[in-house]
Parts: C-alpha cells; structure tokens; sequence
C-alpha cells in the first residue's frame, strides 16, 4: 500500500487540514483552459438525474467545494450529509462553506470502506477524487451501494492515468523525482478513468463515463511549485534543495520559449445506477 492509500497519514499529514488540498485547487482554478468550473459542470448532470426532494451523501467531501461552486442552485428539499475521512477536513469544510450555506448539511467523520447508515438511506452518493485513496476499492464501492435505495446513482469524478503527466517529465528530467513517479495516479491499481467502469460494474449494472475535457496552460511558477510541495511529505527541506532549483529553472525555461507550460488533464465523471437489488 502507497501513503496515498494509508488513512494514518491521509489524516495526520495530506488531509490534516485543507491546505495541501487548497494549493492544488488553487492552480486548476487559475489555469485550467476551460472556463467552466468541473464542479459546475458535474452539478448539472447531478441536478438532471435527482429529484427535487432527494437525500444526498458525499463521501470524501474535502472542503465541500461542489456545494461552494453550486451554491446558488441547491434544491431546498435536498437533505445532504457531507462525511469524510479526517476530522480536520471537515472543520476546514465548515469554514470554507462559511456559518450560512454549511447550516444547510450534516456533517460526519465517515470512512467509506464502513458507512454508518442503514441500507437504501440515500438517492445519491457522491464521491469525487477520493475513491482512489481507499486500499479495499470492492468494500466501499459495496458500502455505497448498501446505503443507496434502489435506482440511486453514484456520482464519482475521478482522473486518468495520463493526468499530469508532463509534470512528472519535467521532474524526473531534473531529478527532483525518482523512477516512482510523483502524485496519486502512481497508486497501483487506483481508481482512474481508465479502469473505474470495470471496479463500479461489480455492484452497479449501469455505469457511464463521461470526460471532462480541459487542461493546464500554466504561466506562472509560484502556484506550481505549491501545488508541487502539496504532495511532499518534507516540502520545506525538499523545495529549498538544489534539485528544486533545477526543477524552476526547467519549468521558467518552458514559459519563456513556449509562453506557457502545458499541462494533460485527463478527468471524468463516472455515473454508476443499480436497477436491481
Ligand atoms: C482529493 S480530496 C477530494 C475532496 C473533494 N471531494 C473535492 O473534489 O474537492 C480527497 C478527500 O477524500 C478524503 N478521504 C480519503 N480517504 C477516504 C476514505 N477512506 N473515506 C472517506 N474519505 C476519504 C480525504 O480526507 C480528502 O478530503
């Protein structure tokens, strides 16, 4: 099992709190090439398949920012439980939510490999970017089965394994990474767009992938190298080093022959329905 899988230090160290979590939403929203937010673009598909009246779990919820995006246009009979895995993350959710729109939710501390409601609770499930952080993939995508009623959907945004990838090129060219590979999608066997279809098809006989079609043109540094360390276990040694140096160098060099570093995003939203009991 890779750290990115390991709850201790999910908890303790990358999701302590939301802010290794904000510096890398904070470079897809400056730079990513399409102007629609990813969550303004999933909501809309959520909102065509729910109804009105709908109870609503998010697993994994992190800052809750599908709600922030979104808030304008919450359906007042939607019921919504946002959970996730670190105390910390959920605290951090209520105030980047802010007292107004989080008194709208519940909140639980919730692993998804164990969801503690009773079967056929929820209309929906939604689970962006953190079903590749779960070790036992087939008990939670069993658990949130249980939890849906029947003809619930699971909602599940997730990336490829090509996301990012040029960020990888970049550092193992300057050394600043070894032959592992930097970032979530160098989890074995993770949940991707690639293989997502396959793991959600053993609870739920109708599953759906759609991309998310969008990318990074990146033209300043500072909110790269953040996003960078977010992922660092020892930023602070790690972007003081030679080798972070080498790295700015390479990455300036990009800006100033090509105007801009251009990043693969590679994102889809997997739409998963269980017709049968
Ligand atoms: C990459 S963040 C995504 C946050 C949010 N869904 C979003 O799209 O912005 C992953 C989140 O999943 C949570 N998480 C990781 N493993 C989990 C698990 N086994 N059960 C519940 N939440 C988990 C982390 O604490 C973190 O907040």
């Amino acid at each position: 099992m890779t750290k990115f899988q390991n709850a201790d230090y999910l908890k303790s160290q990358q999701y302590a709190g939301a802010d290794k979590l904000a510096a890398r939403i904070r470079l897809h929203e400056r730079f990513s090439t399409n102007t629609v937010h990813v969550h303004r673009w999933e909501f809309d598909r959520i909102l065509a398949a729910l109804p009105v009246d709908a109870k609503v779990l998010e697993v994994g919820a992190g800052r809750g920012d599908l709600w922030v995006e979104n808030k304008d246009r919450i359906p007042s009979g939607w019921h919504i439980a946002l959970s996730d895995l670190s105390a910390g993350m959920l605290e951090d959710c209520k105030k980047h939510l802010g007292m107004e729109l989080a008194s709208r939710f519940s909140f639980e501390i919730m692993d998804v490999q164990s969801i503690p409601y009773s079967d056929a609770s929820f209309d929906a499930v939604i689970a962006n970017y953190m079903l590749y952080h779960v070790p036992d993939l087939p008990k939670a995508v069993a658990e949130i089965r249980r939890v849906l009623k029947p003809n619930g959907v699971l909602f599940a945004m997730t990336n490829g394994i090509n996301h990012i990838n040029e960020l990888d090129t970049f550092m193992k060219r300057v050394r600043f990474i070894d032959s592992e590979g930097y970032g979530l999608m160098n989890v074995r066997d993770a949940f991707t767009t690639q293989n997502g279809a396959e793991k959600l098809r053993t609870q739920f006989d109708d599953v759906q992938l759609e991309m998310f079609d969008t990318a990074l043109r990146v033209t300043e540094l500072p909110p790269l190298m953040d996003y960078i360390a977010s992922s660092l276990d020892d930023p602070d040694n790690r972007m003081q080093s030679p080798l972070a140096l080498a790295l700015w160098r390479e990455l300036e060099q990009r800006i100033a022959e090509d105007g801009a570093i251009h990043i693969t995003k590679e994102t889809g939203l997997f739409t998963a329905r269980c017709t049968t009991r």
